[in-house]
């Protein structure tokens, strides 16, 4: 097992998009430590399919900005979206030269596909991997730099905060809490799907950087706004596997149970409308006909070209018993990415003098209200770009601190699993999709209530994580109480 030391340059928490470009971009004379609480590759990242939206052609820019406006509904921090769409291209030719590949036509150029929202066709992809290709990529890039320190199972609990702003973290490993100092922290720990019964997340998606800097005195923005992609697999599971947008981009077709393609009756741009059109459209189908047996339809695409173009999707649906070729696919709408977050300024600052945010777990503004689909890696990588900068120019220095250890002790798992569920339960049935102001204030005092019942001290990582869950449940519900109307992902009943 890797030893940790007592002080690096700088410690990124996270190993997704996020966490290693922000590694992989800074100078190679920082000491550099980047923590995973899992198995490095368990990240929302490594699940990514549809792929990255990025635009080369300035002649292209203002369209790829219109569209993530309207799809975010204008709640858009319009001068961050347009440095992001601006500085795309250099940061994804960055991941390219760092090995990631893509998949490219016959000449070299690039192939695209288009998702929900785009009006033009600007994804670039590796089949429906994407993201494994870019942490494949990464990963091997991170290996050749003896600068960075890269440790799994490793879990951050807290900040430690002094006068002077961040000056590390504490981390539990081997039941054992220890102090790490820093000059820098970046926060990269991605979303908070577990939240919910049902999502696309991986499991470390449970709020742990947010929870961590509210804690400290950090702001978040735009807590309400919690995206639901309207096709992942309808097949039991608590995670429930990712039916791309991008076979909706390459010809599927949303089918109600008689097969009326529905989509035509809600919005004009059908099956590729922003997803927050498509979840709706799918709960009102499934309200009429009185069941949720909707379904997506590519069985009139050539075998060989849905096998060659989604393997994963094909495999993963034909190990549940759909193949995809000849039969639709049962879909649901499920949790699936955090638009609000951590609040940075232009360059990933937050108002904690060192501390850094980027990737999902952070809220630069751009998406506004609704994400526009593949944008995410496309922010995770533009954003740890600037991160990266301004921590190479940056001379803060931080006084050493003495380090103690101290131990843990494991809580009964048995009880936290259930109190984790109970959460979810309430998450998921009174703040969901559909959103009244009597069931969110139900659920924020199930909600307190649970916290006052809690274990005195949660002590293991499933009892730090619930400790977090919590805390960013509370957020999400006290922000959508404070939204009264209807905007982007934030819906109220009977107003659509
Ligand atoms: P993640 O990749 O989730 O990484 C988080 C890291 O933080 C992990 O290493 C984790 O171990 C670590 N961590 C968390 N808490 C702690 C802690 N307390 N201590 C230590 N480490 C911690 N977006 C697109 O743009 N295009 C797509 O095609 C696309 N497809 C998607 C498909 C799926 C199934 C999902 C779930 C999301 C998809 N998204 C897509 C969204 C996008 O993948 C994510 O928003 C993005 O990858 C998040 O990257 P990140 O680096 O911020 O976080
Ligand atoms: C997908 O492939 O549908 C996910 C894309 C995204 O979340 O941006």
């Amino acid at each position: 097992m890797e030893q940790l030391l007592s002080e690096y340059d700088v410690i990124i928490i996270g190993s997704g998009i996020a966490g290693l470009y922000t590694a992989l971009k800074l100078n190679s004379d920082k000491s550099i430590l980047v923590l995973s609480k899992d198995h490095i590759k368990n990240s929302n990242t490594n699940l990514a399919q549809g792929g990255i939206a990025v635009t080369f052609n300035e002649d292209d820019f203002e369209s790829h900005i219109n569209d993530t406006l309207k799809t975010g509904y204008y709640y858009n921090d319009e001068d961050r979206l347009r440095m992001m769409v601006e500085e795309g291209g250099k940061s994804i030719n960055t991941l390219i030269d760092w090995g990631v590949n893509f998949d490219s036509n016959n000449d070299g150029t690039l192939l695209l596909t288009k998702e929900g929202g785009h009006s033009l066709r600007r994804i670039i992809h590796y089949k429906d991997t994407t993201g494994e290709e870019i942490i494949r990529g990464m990963l091997n890039t991170v290996a050749t730099r003896n600068n960075i320190t890269l440790v799994s199972h490793v879990f951050a609990v807290d900040l430690i905060v002094r006068d002077e702003g961040v000056v590390g973290i504490k981390v539990a490993q081997d039941r054992c809490i220890k102090p790490i100092y820093a000059n820098q922290v970046v926060i990269a720990t991605g979303g908070i799907g577990e939240l919910y019964k049902n999502t696309t997340n991986a499991s470390i998606a449970t709020g742990d950087g947010i929870a961590m800097a509210v804690r400290s005195g950090v702001n978040v923005k735009d807590m309400e706004f919690v995206q639901f992609h309207p096709t992942a697999l309808n097949a039991p599971g608590h995670s429930h596997f990712l039916i791309s947008e991008a076979v909706r981009g390459e010809g599927g077709i949303l089918r109600n149970e008689s097969g009326h393609a529905f989509m035509d009756g809600y919005h004009p741009l059908k099956d590729l409308a922003p997803r927050s059109v498509v979840s709706k459209a799918i709960f009102e189908e499934s309200k009429k006909q009185g069941n949720d047996k909707i379904y997506l339809d590519i069985t009139h695409l050539a075998e060989e070209y849905i096998k060659n173009r989604f393997p994963n999707i094909y495999n993963e649906c034909l190990k549940r018993g759909i193949d995809i070729v000849n039969e639709w696919i049962p879909i649901i709408p499920v949790q699936h990415y955090m638009m609000g977050g951590i609040e940075t300024d232009a360059i990933g600052r937050t108002n904690l003098e060192g501390l850094y945010a980027c990737g999902e777990v952070a809220c630069t503004g751009v998406h506004g209200a609704n994400r526009m689909a593949s944008n995410s890696l496309l922010e995770g990588a533009v954003f740890a770009f600037r991160v990266a900068e301004d921590i190479n120019a940056s001379h803060r220095k931080i006084k050493l601190y003495k380090t103690d250890l101290s131990y843990i002790k494991d809580e009964n798992n048995i009880e936290i699993h259930a109190y984790i569920n109970q959460l979810q339960e309430i998450m998921s049935d009174y703040v969901f999709i559909f959103r009244n102001k009597s069931n969110l204030i139900k659920a924020l005092k199930l909600v307190d209530d649970l916290s006052d019942i809690l274990p005195e001290k949660c002590t293991s990582q499933e009892g730090y994580e619930l400790r977090n869950m919590v805390l960013v449940a509370k957020l999400i519900i006290k922000a959508a109480i404070d939204r009264d109307d209807t905007l982007g992902s934030h819906i109220i009943e009977g107003e659509y």
